[in-house]
């Protein structure tokens, strides 16, 4: 299937590792120009330097989501540098388990930031630019722990936000032609959760729960996203997919 996505522009925030780095190689590939944002300024750097090694468009900015001048700051840069921006992928995102009772403040905090407010300042940066156009495509990341993980009530929290926020927005730009859905990952194997000491066991007891019995790759929530940022999912939108292998429950 032809996704359309070449010669688009994709804004993809938290892209200097994991998900974020899979879905802008893989955007790349497909012939869009990227933007990689992330606050690891050396990672984003890394993650563009093998696109544009493998004959890709990308350029990498250090953002940090949460700071309103950071976001206006990348993407006028982004703007600037490719004429418009047809997609964004609120990626960025973090965890900081805890039992409620043991939660910090800022455990709290932090986590709703980066993924509520990060994807609000990045959505009203670009939903102008889209509208210009009339075409857009936002895709936010959720995850499957809106079905509830104990030790995650701000992560499970800011993520139960972003399918609202998703479908609130949906219905913003609905009309003019941009669409705003979201993603929800189950358990995936990125470099960073490999790198867990106890990954072996996580690994083991997820796949466990698993219905399709294996984990997911980067790859596997890249192409979903893509598939919502193309022309192909023009009549989609304010929709959540959820990309688990069959999972649901905690
Ligand atoms: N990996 C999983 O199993 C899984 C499952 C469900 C949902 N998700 C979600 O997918 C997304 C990507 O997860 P991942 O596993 O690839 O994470 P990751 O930690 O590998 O990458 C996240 C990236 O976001 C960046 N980031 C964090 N805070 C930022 C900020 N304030 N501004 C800019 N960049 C920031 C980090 O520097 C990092 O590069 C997240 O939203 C996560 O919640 C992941």
């Amino acid at each position: 299937m032809e996704l359309g996505l070449e010669g688009r522009t994709a804004v993809i925030t938290g892209a200097g590792n994991g998900i974020g780095a899979a879905t802008a190689a893989f955007f790349a590939r497909e012939g869009a120009a990227v933007a990689i944002l992330d606050r690891e300024a050396k990672a984003a750097g890394s993650v563009r330097d093998a696109i544009v090694a493998a004959s890709g468009k990308a350029i990498a900015l250090d953002c940090d989501v949460t700071d309103a001048k950071s976001v206006s700051e990348a993407f006028d840069h982004v703007a600037n540098a490719f004429g418009r921006i047809d997609i964004l992928v609120n990626n960025a995102g973090i965890v900081k388990d805890r039992a409620i009772t043991r939660m910090a403040d800022e455990d709290w905090t932090n986590v709703i930031d980066v993924t509520l407010k990060g994807s609000f300042l990045c959505s009203r940066a670009v939903v102008p630019i889209m509208r210009e156009r009339s075409w857009g495509r936002i895709v936010n990341i959720a995850s499957r722990s809106v079905f509830g993980n104990p030790g995650q009530t701000n992560y499970s929290a800011a993520k139960s936000g972003i399918i609202g926020f998703t479908r609130a927005l949906s219905l913003e730009c609905a009309g003019r032609g941009t669409t705003v859905n979201a993603v929800a990952p189950g358990f995936v194997e990125t470099e960073g959760i490999k790198r867990l000491t106890n990954f072996p066991v996580l690994r083991d007891a997820a796949v466990a729960k698993t219905p399709v019995g294996f984990l997911g790759q980067p790859d596997d929530i890249a192409a979903a996203i893509a598939f919502l940022a193309s022309e192909r999912a023009r009549y989609i939108t304010g929709t959540t997919l959820f990309v688990t292998g069959g999972r649901y429950s905690s």
